[in-house]
């Protein structure tokens, strides 16, 4: 399969169409961002980075059944997916205070969630992706009442499965970002990206951050941080095969 003409550029990865109307070819690009594009540098090997880690995750979530856009890896920065229909919403999902929620509540950093929370931003960077709650997504047309419940139960599905995954390689997973779309058919699945660019990842051991969070708060070069993540997903996936 080839690519065709560049559908969008965002801030991480280039969407190209293909000769299949239902595939887009995704490119993750060695860029970061931060505070909604006002801080970016290039980074080189971030792209391929996410894209591993992105690939390995999706894989593993095709094969315990959860619905995904991923459909194969084609190079070190690309793989293809089925295209969707985009729901315009950021789900959040949080394991334990951090960021915002922290800065809000004036909680305790890293107090455990229970049960996990989830919030919804709408995805307008003229707005500046402002909290929305699930009366205002239906009322504003963003999604119907039907979708919101199946996207808060697929985000459990999710959550559970990668808070295990994260755990067992000595990883919590404090919160992250998740995007669905709907296939022609009506299909609703999981689909954007999954890598240490939309989670908050920490060292059960150290306490160190091991995500975006070492580049927006300076500390440090990120790739070796990400590689790391990657890494130590691939050790325990060849371990238990
Ligand atoms: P943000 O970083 O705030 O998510 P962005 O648009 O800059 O915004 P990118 O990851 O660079 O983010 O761009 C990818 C774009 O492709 C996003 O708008 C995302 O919603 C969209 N997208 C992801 N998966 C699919 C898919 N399977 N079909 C159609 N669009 C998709
Ligand atoms: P949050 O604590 O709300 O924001 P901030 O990091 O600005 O304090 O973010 C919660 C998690 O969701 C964090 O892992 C980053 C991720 N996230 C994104 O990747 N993109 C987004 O647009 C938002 C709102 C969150």
């Amino acid at each position: 399969m080839e690519k065709a003409a560049v559908l969008y550029t965002g801030k991480a990865k280039q969407m190209f169409a293909t000769d299949d109307p239902d595939v887009l070819w995704v490119e993750y690009m060695d860029q970061a961002t931060a505070l909604n594009g006002k801080k970016k540098v290039q980074i080189a090997g971030k792209g391929a980075l996410n894209r591993q880690i992105s690939s390995l995750l999706f894989e593993e979530l095709n094969a315990a059944g959860l619905p995904t856009h991923y459909l194969q890896t084609i190079d070190d920065h690309t793989m293809l997916v089925k295209k969707c229909a985009m729901i315009p919403l950021e789900a959040v999902i949080r394991n334990f205070a951090s960021g915002s929620f922290e800065r809000k509540f004036q909680v305790a950093h890293l107090r455990p969630l229970v049960p996990a929370v989830h919030e919804f931003f709408y995805k307008s960077d003229a707005l500046d992706d402002p909290f929305i709650n699930d009366e205002q997504a239906i009322a504003l047309g963003f999604a119907t009442r039907e979708t919101l419940t199946a996207i808060h139960a697929l985000s459990d599905r999710v959550n559970t499965y990668l808070l295990e995954r994260f755990a067992q390689i000595g990883i919590d997973l404090v919160d992250f970002k998740l995007e669905f779309g709907r296939l022609a058919d009506g299909t609703l699945v999981l689909a954007d990206e999954l890598s240490p660019d939309n989670m908050r990842l920490v060292d059960q051991e150290s306490g160190n951050s091991l995500d975006k969070d070492v580049f927006r708060q300076d500390r440090g070069p990120l790739t070796p941080v990400y590689a790391q993540v990657l890494s130590r997903l691939q050790a325990d996936a060849a371990a238990s095969r």
